[in-house]
This record gives C-alpha cells, sequence and structure tokens, in this order.
C-alpha cells in the first residue's frame, strides 16, 4: 500500500476537522495524502494543520500563479490513485453533479479520471432535500462511491442523517477502492433498483370546505401512503408525495406537497407529471359541498343550513387517463368488506388503473391497525399476500413496483 497516493477535497462544513484525523490515518496506513483545501473549508480547519499532518503542500487556488506552476489542475487531478471528498458539503456536491468547475476542488472532480470517494457531511434537511437526493442519485450514476453519512446528533443541534462517517470508516473505504477491490466496500450503497424514476404518491385524507372553518373529511391517517413514499424513496426513486391533512412526518429523501381538497390535489398531481409511476393511496373524499361560503356559517332562525354534495375529480382514474402524460403504472387502492377480488376486479377496470391493492377491512386490525393483509389484483391474476406490518406491505409493494417497471 506504500506507493498509494490519495488527493483528499477538504470542503466547508463543522466535520472539516475530522479530514485531519483521516489524513493523520491515511498516512498511518503509509499512503500519500495531497490536500485540496477549499475556500469554506479553510474557514474550519487552516492550511498549516492539514499540510503538517499531510506532509506535502495544500493546493487552493484555481488560478495561482505559483500553484499552477508547480502542478497544473489536470495534473493535480491525476496525481493520486483515489480522490476522497470528506466533508463532501451539499454545495460540493450539486457542484460535481452538474459538472461545474468554478474552483480547484469542482475543477479537480470533473477532470479527474480516478475513482472518487465522497463522505457527505450535512444538515438532514439538506440532506433529505430532493436536490440533495437527486445529485446523489447523479453521482451514483456516475460511478462515485459514497461512504455515510451517518445518522446522529447535529452540530446545528438537530438530530438525524447527515453525520459525516467517522474517519475510521473513509479510511475503510479509501483502502478497499485503493486494493481495487472490485466490488465497493459494505459501506457504500449500491444505486436503488428504482435510480432515475419518478413516482408521484397520494396520501391522507382529503379536507373539503364547507366555509372558512368547516371541512367535510375522513379519518384516514396517511401512514400506509407515507409508509409506501418511504420505500419507493429507499429504492432510489424521486418521490413526490401529495399529502392531504396529516401529522405524520415527511419520509427520507421524498419531497412533500401539502394539499387540502380533492381539486388541489388532482392539481399538484398533473404538475408533478411526468412520471414513471402514480401510486394513489389518498383517501380521497368522495363528494364536496357544492358551495364554499366566503364567510362562516351562523346560525339562524332557519335552522341548520342544508348541504347539498357535488361529486369530487377522481384522481385515480384520471391519472390513469392522462393520455400521452399517463405513467407507464398506475396503481390504486380499495377497501372492500366483501367479494375483495371480484370488487377490486371491477374497480381495476372502472378507473383504468394497473394494480389495485385491496385489502378486507373486516379483518380484525386492519382499519387504523399497524398490519395488512393485501391481494394485488390485475388483469395477470391476483396475488394474495400474507398479513405483515404495514411497513413490511409497503416495501413488498415498493420492490413489486420497482419489478413491474424494470420489467
Ligand atoms: N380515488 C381517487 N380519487 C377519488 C376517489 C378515489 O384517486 N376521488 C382513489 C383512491 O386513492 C384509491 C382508489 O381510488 O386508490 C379507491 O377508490 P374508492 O374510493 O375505494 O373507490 P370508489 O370508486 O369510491 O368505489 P366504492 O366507493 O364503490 O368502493
Amino acid at each position: 500500500m506504500s506507493e498509494r497516493r490519495v488527493l483528499l477535497i477538504v470542503g466547508g462544513g463543522i466535520a472539516a476537522y475530522k479530514a485531519l484525523e483521516l489524513t493523520r490515518l491515511l498516512r498511518k496506513a503509509g499512503v500519500a495524502v495531497r490536500p485540496i483545501l477549499t475556500r469554506a473549508g479553510a474557514e474550519f480547519v487552516t492550511p498549516l494543520s492539514l499540510s503538517a499532518l499531510a506532509e506535502d503542500r495544500v493546493y487552493s487556488e484555481l488560478f495561482s500563479l505559483t500553484d499552477e506552476a508547480e502542478m497544473g489542475h489536470i495534473q493535480l487531478s491525476r496525481s493520486a490513485d483515489l480522490v476522497v471528498v470528506a466533508p463532501a458539503t451539499a454545495d460540493l456536491m450539486a457542484k460535481a453533479a452538474h459538472g461545474l468547475a468554478g474552483d480547484l476542488a469542482s475543477t479537480t472532480l470533473l477532470a479527474t479520471d480516478k475513482p472518487v470517494l465522497m463522505a457527505p457531511a450535512m444538515n438532514v434537511r439538506m440532506w433529505e432535500h430532493a436536490a440533495t437526493r437527486r445529485n446523489l442519485e447523479t453521482l451514483r450514476a456516475d460511478g462515485v462511491h459514497f461512504v455515510g453519512p451517518d445518522e446522529g446528533a447535529m452540530a446545528c443541534g438537530e438530530w438525524g442523517e447527515g453525520r459525516m462517517a467517522e474517519p475510521e470508516a473513509i479510511l475503510q473505504a479509501a483502502l478497499a477502492l485503493l486494493a481495487g477491490a472490485g466490488a465497493p466496500p459494505p459501506a457504500i450503497a449500491a444505486p436503488g433498483p428504482l435510480a432515475g424514476r419518478h413516482v408521484v404518491v397520494t396520501a391522507g385524507p382529503t379536507a373539503e370546505a364547507l366555509d372558512p372553518v368547516r371541512v367535510l373529511t375522513n379519518r384516514s391517517s396517511g401512514r400506509q401512503g407515507f409508509e409506501i413514499a418511504g420505500a419507493l424513496a429507499r429504492l432510489g426513486a424521486r418521490v413526490t408525495l401529495v399529502a392531504g391533512p396529516v401529522s405524520q412526518p415527511t419520509p427520507a429523501g421524498v419531497s412533500r406537497i401539502d394539499v387540502e381538497s380533492a381539486r388541489e390535489m388532482l392539481s399538484a398531481c398533473q404538475a408533478a407529471l411526468p412520471a414513471d409511476a402514480a401510486v394513489c393511496v389518498a383517501a380521497v373524499a368522495d363528494w364536496r359541498p357544492d358551495e364554499a361560503f366566503g364567510v362562516k356559517l351562523k346560525k339562524g332562525k332557519d335552522g341548520p343550513p342544508a348541504i347539498r354534495l357535488v361529486e369530487n375529480p377522481d384522481i385515480l382514474a384520471t391519472l390513469s387517463a392522462a393520455g400521452p402524460a399517463r405513467p407507464a403504472l398506475v396503481v390504486g387502492f380499495a377497501a372492500e368488506t366483501n367479494d375483495v377480488e371480484a370488487h377490486a376486479l371491477a374497480k381495476l377496470k372502472r378507473k383504468g388503473c394497473d394494480f389495485i391493492v385491496a385489502n378486507d377491512v373486516t379483518q380484525p386490525g386492519v382499519m387504523g391497525g399497524a398490519e395488512n393483509a393485501v391481494l394485488i389484483v390485475s388483469r395477470d391474476g391476483v396475488e394474495r399476500w400474507d398479513r405483515a406490518p404495514k411497513a413490511e406491505v409497503a416495501a413488498r409493494l415498493a420492490d413489486r413496483i420497482a419489478r413491474a417497471l424494470n420489467a
């Protein structure tokens, strides 16, 4: 391992201090370290400490005459066997994903022909943001390797995924790549089977306004839909979750749009197209008051007001009949109390979707409970799934969707 060389790019984040320990560990393992310190990185660690531990000079400037004279940026990008980015900030990931080359670090990443290992570090919200998920997906597709991030307490006081992997874990990932082990080390996740796919999921109830303070709604918790959105994201999909009023936390990696009424839910779904799949889990109100009063209705001598209901648009049926904009796979749900299979098949035909996930809500513990026992009804037949926790049903359904899209 003594001949091996790492080009270490240190980005600007609180985790930059761990890059010093990583440098020490790499040196101890007999690996030469040539550091690039970004301007933001230099706000957290000094060039002097990095240089002392690396036993090499620190490169920082793209347009420095001395740097370019000693070693041009192209040569620098090729002078190592592996490029390690630690911490890989959201900004560095975005620059690398888009091929930007405005400073020495990003230019080096664009110019290198060597394997790249990134150790992301950022606030949990930034890590979960749809933009970062897209960049992660792009970088993975470009062959970039990742280690971490870990879950834990963050410098900003929040808790979640986004802490940079420990220097020892980054060292092990780097050594495995330097050894040319072929397969990436276990800490590096493979791209999921839904990478590059966009899925729209509806979840929760809708609330239909009667006046500015009153709504017609239902008791849907949104739990199953949120579980499905999370499971799809874990398989690498870009997920747009259109949610009615619920108190569920947004699953990691999911981009959420909050709506109230069925008509808003439909518009949000249509605006989110194109999509490879749509999964309609929402308990959409079938009807809404034909008039939403602009001011609060008052009690009066005429007694309670008569409310006339009109039918809401059917989101599942509308997306299934969206012509060229129709997602390749449209999945609906059905809660039935009897003749589950026959009713589900009739609903499949009536709404024009590809699968109906049907459950028998008369089974104890299903309605509002933690478990579900479902049938997957398609034109090809019926699959009966054993009773399982809702999270497991969600994971299995995400898997089934991936197989259908990749078939
Ligand atoms: N759905 C929808 N928009 C509506 C009503 C339902 O997208 N306005 C979707 C649900 O998200 C679910 C499926 O259609 O995927 C379930 O429909 P359901 O309400 O059970 O069916 P109905 O057509 O109302 O049939 P029935 O009341 O006879 O069971």
